[in-house]
């Protein structure tokens, strides 16, 4: 029987269509997954979507349907989260929506029981709450008076609800915690102990239904409270497997998880409050939760309503899937955060797979037919003192990788193999086959070893880049002529899997180079289209709260004034001239801004409204007597104009009253 492997992303908030951060996490686990499996594993990937809580609610309202087709579309609709998914050549075994039928009962199942233990007992809620990630904080808990998660307002709020009683189990969290590698990187640790178990009143008791909104799993023994979304989401872990419901029967085999990966700012619920849910239940605890860090954009947090967030379909869609997945592991510390670029995306494609890799393969393949017609020779000479570094480092490869991917530090596993390609391509150089091919008959199977080792050295490196680069390996693996026996796990820590006869295929760069300054350019463009896009159609300025008193509104001197002639300030992009007609037989001039919405010649002869008893004001040297009335309206983020034209039967100088 071959051993299990359980691992989990977090379940993702479809409130809006996934972006680069979330994908990260995502193509990480499937890194992971790949990996275990190709050591022969039998895993199991689960995924999936946390579809219940306010903030759907609301957006749902929002968008003017129910929450229910809210989700559906950013789950199953087009380019939504599992399409995605798709994209990303991610393979998890299984996909679990809160929403299904079997998780929301057994959701109940679980609540009930652990209510009738008495680990859930009912109270009522008085503090503060956030909206946006759904949670209850203590005064004492807030930052500057703000959300300490998210940074944003927070609101008074009250409600009867149930609680779980966290710290009866505070001690064995604690101990979970502080002696034992259950959470991981261990520089988390700390953090949470700190802040959660051992601050002023310990492990606070957890509120864990809601009231003041009916999109959550209904407590089936009191209506109108939710269960609040947390809980209901945690537990997806395990009603995927089939805890508490018969859709699946896997919970024997698979439970408890392996590794949770989760990114750092959820740690809290996975390392502190879910090991507590499932002590409460007396169920075995998840092996591991590691926490990673973010990927910021110029040093922030990514996200939608900074309209910062970077899509995931344009960079796959431009540099290729697996360009993409290798960037996102190869660049950052995954328990750190790390700041994206684009630049970096690019210039990791050059370098590292376009230049190290991409080169390795096609120069080795090509002169394999040149010199040998496709096929090498089975008289090969070795020689100790030229290939004896190259193949003990490619020999030893897997060992040093596997260190690393058992210690989820995917960019020194990566380093580690791009250390042996680098050393490839300098032994291309050390070899010089294009010397040695001048007097085939002299150093003929000189040089079939030569290209052999080179083979052979871009075949290990390809087994251990499979689980980065699904697609791109197997392309590699085709073109360095090795079959499945030398693709597996076992083969890439021998040495001579290749038969020495092997034949070559030739085929497309694997990964082409991209000039920078282009796709740059094409990036930013792309950008901005979808920023502009997601701007709201039409932005109106909210009403002023303020009061103006009908004495002192009564002073402003409206008045309907025509135009007699109107042109273009000289060395101004915005300035017109106006002189109008305003009833008394002297012109008036005012100069407005808004030669960005008209051309001069087209308001000659309107009637027009005017404040007239503004003091005069100086504009490019020019003197502007009042000011031309107009309405204003943000439209996808543009800022839009219309003069106040009125009906040409109005005298001009009519006061408007
Ligand atoms: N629904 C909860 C998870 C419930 S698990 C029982 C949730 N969803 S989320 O969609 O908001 O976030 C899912 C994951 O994406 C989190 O682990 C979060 O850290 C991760 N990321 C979101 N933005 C990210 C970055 N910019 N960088 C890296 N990961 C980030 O939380």
């Amino acid at each position: 029987m071959p051993e299990k492997f359980y691992i989990t992303t977090p379940i993702y908030y479809p409130s809006d269509k996934l972006h680069i951060g979330h994908t990260y996490c995502t193509v990480a686990t499937d890194a992971i997954a790949r990996y275990k499996r190709l050591q022969g594993y039998d895993v199991m990937f689960l995924t999936g979507t946390d579809e219940h809580g306010q903030k759907i609610e609301d957006k749902a309202k929002e968008a003017g349907v129910t929450p229910k087709e809210f989700v559906d579309n950013i789950v199953e609709g087009s380019r939504g989260v599992k399409d995605l998914w798709k994209l990303m050549n991610i393979s998890n075994d299984r996909f679990i929506r809160t929403t299904d039928d079997y998780h929301v009962s057994a959701v109940q199942k679980i609540f009930r029981a652990m209510y009738e233990k008495g680990d859930i007992y009912k109270g009522s809620y008085k503090g503060k709450y956030c909206k946006p990630c759904e949670s209850f904080w203590t005064e004492s808990q807030l930052v500057d008076g703000k959300c300490p998660d998210c940074g944003r307002e927070v609101v008074d709020a009250e409600e009867e609800a149930y609680f779980f009683r966290a710290s009866k189990y505070a001690d064995r969290v604690r101990d979970l915690l502080v002696n034992t590698d259950f959470l991981e990187p261990r520089s988390r640790v700390n953090e949470m102990v700190n802040n959660f178990i051992d601050c002023e009143g310990g492990l606070q008791d957890l509120c864990v239904s809601r009231t003041s909104f009916t999109w959550g799993v209904p407590v089936d023994f009191d209506p109108g409270h939710v269960v609040y979304v947390w809980l209901d989401a945690l537990f997806n872990y395990m009603t995927a497997l089939g805890y508490q419901n018969d859709k699946y029967g896997d919970v024997e085999k698979f439970w408890p998880a392996d590794v949770h990966f989760v990114g750092k700012e959820i740690v809290r619920f996975h390392a502190i409050y879910w090991p507590a849910f499932l002590m409460s239940m007396d169920l075995p605890l998840p092996k591991k939760v590691y926490g990673h860090g973010w990927l910021l954009l110029d040093g922030g947090k990514m996200s939608k309503s900074k309209g910062n967030v970077v899509d995931p379909y344009i960079l796959a869609e431009k540099f290729g899937v697996d360009a993409l997945r290798f960037f996102l592991l190869r660049t950052f510390p995954f328990g750190s955060d790390g700041n994206f670029s684009n630049e970096a995306l690019i210039q990791t494609i050059n370098v590292d797979l376009a230049n190290d890799l991409g080169n390795l393969v096609s120069r080795t393949t090509a002169m394999v037919e040149k010199y040998f017609g496709g096929t090498l020779p089975l008289e090969q000479a070795g020689d100790e003192a030229m290939d004896g570094e190259l193949l003990a480092m490619a020999s030893s490869l897997r060992d040093r990788y596997e260190e690393q991917m058992e210690a989820y530090q995917f960019q020194n596993a990566l380093e580690a193999v791009f250390k042996v390609i680098q050393r490839a391509n300098k032994y291309i150089d050390e070899n010089a086959p294009w010397a040695l091919a001048k007097d085939m008959e002299q150093n003929g199977s000189r040089l079939g070893r030569v290209l052999y080792n080179l083979l052979e050295t871009t075949r290990i490196c390809g087994v251990l880049l499979t689980p980065f680069m699904p697609e791109s390996m197997e392309r590699l693996f085709a073109q360095v002529g090795a079959g499945k026996a030398a693709q597996t796990w076992d083969s890439a820590a021998v040495w001579g899997v290749l038969p020495e006869n092997v034949t070559v295929t030739k085929g497309d760069n694997l990964f082409p180079r991209i000039d920078t300054e282009k796709a740059i350019a094409e990036l930013e463009e792309a950008a901005e289209v979808a920023r502009k896009a997601a701007l709201p159609d039409i932005e109106i300025e909210p009403q002023t709260e303020e009061k103006v008193d009908f004495e002192t509104f009564c002073k402003s001197d409206f008045r309907a004034v025509k135009v007699k002639a109107c042109e273009a300030v000289k060395k101004s992009d915005k300035l017109l001239r106006f002189t109008l007609d305003d009833g008394t037989g002297v012109d008036r001039q005012i100069l407005s801004g808004i030669h960005k919405w008209y051309e001069p010649q087209d308001l000659v002869g309107k009637t027009l409204i005017a404040i007239v008893n503004l003091p005069p004001r100086k504009m490019m040297g020019l003197e502007s007597c009042g000011m031309l009335i107009s309405a204003t309206h943000t439209e996808k983020g543009e800022e839009q104009l219309h003069l106040l034209m009125v009906d040409d039967a109005i005298p001009a100088g009519a006061k408007l009253c």
